[in-house]
């Protein structure tokens, strides 16, 4: 694929850079008087004296010095016949800097696939409880997703946190598979306009009060009848979330956002948005299979999260 969106700029680039080299050779041939090293030519003085007796002398420009020079207006034409240089010529190699990552890419898959061989025939769960497919998921895990989930995979503000609480898309193998293969938009819309202020804070005491948290009963009582009208067909009649559409849980304690009134009522107003960009174009299968069984055992080595988890199977 070419770089250039019109031929004009190929040309243009290829024209400047010919004229550049020629004016180079024409430059050499025009200081013709001074190329002649015969003896018989008198050596003039330019008439430029320093310190009284330093004087500068109009000597013949050296041999070795000419050779280098043409040597390197050589050289410069000879790369740009092989190699591309001139505008969007490809040079008579068809050398691309791109063809070598690739080729070094993939010299490299084929030297850790042996390692991968192994892992072939087991189950994520048993790759999950290896202790060397354990480093391997954990080494492409800090350089794939820890610069987004963090490196204890705990996550941050917006960032989902892979080790504790309930997921918003699901834990099996499928569901964390199909994470990482082709990412995840998780969308909340806002509710300007439907709920209003002091409605969108009496639900967010609701909300607070179903993983236990301090709040205002009464704002409570009133703020259930809202969720029940606008949240539980997302969040569920009893705040456990949908995995189908990523609508997080909002009972088990931990939050994406922050679990103050201010937040949950920032929410309700503005909405959320998010999304985890697919990974699959960068990882092999393997690679991806590494991860998945690493992301689940981050939170299946849990009995009490392996039974809930077991009930999200449909989710993906
Ligand atoms: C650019 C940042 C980014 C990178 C890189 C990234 N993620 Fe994510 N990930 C996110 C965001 C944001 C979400 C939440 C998406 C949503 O709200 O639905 C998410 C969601 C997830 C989930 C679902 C969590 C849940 O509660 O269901 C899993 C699992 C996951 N990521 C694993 C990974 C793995 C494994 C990698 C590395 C291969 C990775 N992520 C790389 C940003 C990222
Ligand atoms: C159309 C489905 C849908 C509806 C309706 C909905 N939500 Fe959400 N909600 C979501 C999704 C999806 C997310 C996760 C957004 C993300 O991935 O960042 C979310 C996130 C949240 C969060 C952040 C949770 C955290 O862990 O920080 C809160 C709080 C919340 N919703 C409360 C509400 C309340 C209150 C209502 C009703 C007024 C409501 N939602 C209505 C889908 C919905």
């Amino acid at each position: 694929m070419s770089d250039f969106d019109s031929g004009f700029w190929s040309w243009w680039i290829a024209a400047v850079t010919v004229i550049g080299i020629v004016w180079c050779i024409w430059l050499l041939n025009s200081q013709k008087k001074y190329l002649k090293n015969s003896k018989e030519e008198e050596v003039t003085d330019t008439g430029h004296v320093w310190d009284g007796n330093l004087r500068e002398l109009n000597n013949p420009i050296p041999r070795w010095w000419i050779v280098m020079y043409l040597g390197f207006c050589a050289f410069g034409l000879g790369y740009l016949v092989l190699f591309p240089g001139l505008g969007g010529y490809p040079g008579v190699l068809s050398y691309t800097s791109a063809d070598e990552v690739e080729q070094a890419q993939a010299k490299h898959l084929a030297s850790v696939r042996p390692l991968y061989a192994k892992f072939d025939e087991m189950t994520i769960q048993q790759i999950a409880a290896n202790p060397e497919a354990q480093q391997i998921g954990q080494r492409l895990f800090l350089n794939n997703c820890a610069q987004c989930h963090g490196s204890d995979a705990k996550g941050s503000p917006s960032f989902p946190n892979l080790v504790e609480g309930d997921s918003q898309w699901g834990r099996t193998p499928e569901a964390i598979e199909h994470t990482i293969v082709n990412g995840r938009h998780g969308i909340m819309p806002a509710f300007t306009g439907v709920i209003d202020a002091s409605a969108a804070a009496d639900t967010a005491q609701y909300v607070r009060s179903l993983s236990g948290l301090a709040h205002n009963q009464l704002a409570a009582i009133k703020g259930q009848r809202t969720y029940m009208a606008q949240c539980a067909a997302c969040h569920g009649a009893e705040g456990k979330g949908n995995k189908m559409l990523g609508a997080p849980n909002l009972t088990d304690g931990v939050w994406l956002y922050g679990s103050s009134e201010q937040r949950i009522v920032e929410a309700i107003m503005k909405g959320r948005n998010n999304q985890m960009p697919p990974q699959g174009g960068h990882l092999t299968p393997e690679q991806v299979r590494m991860l998945t069984a690493w992301v689940w055992g981050l939170s299946n080595n849990r009995p009490e999260q392996v039974a809930s988890n077991q009930q999200d199977g449909q989710a993906k």
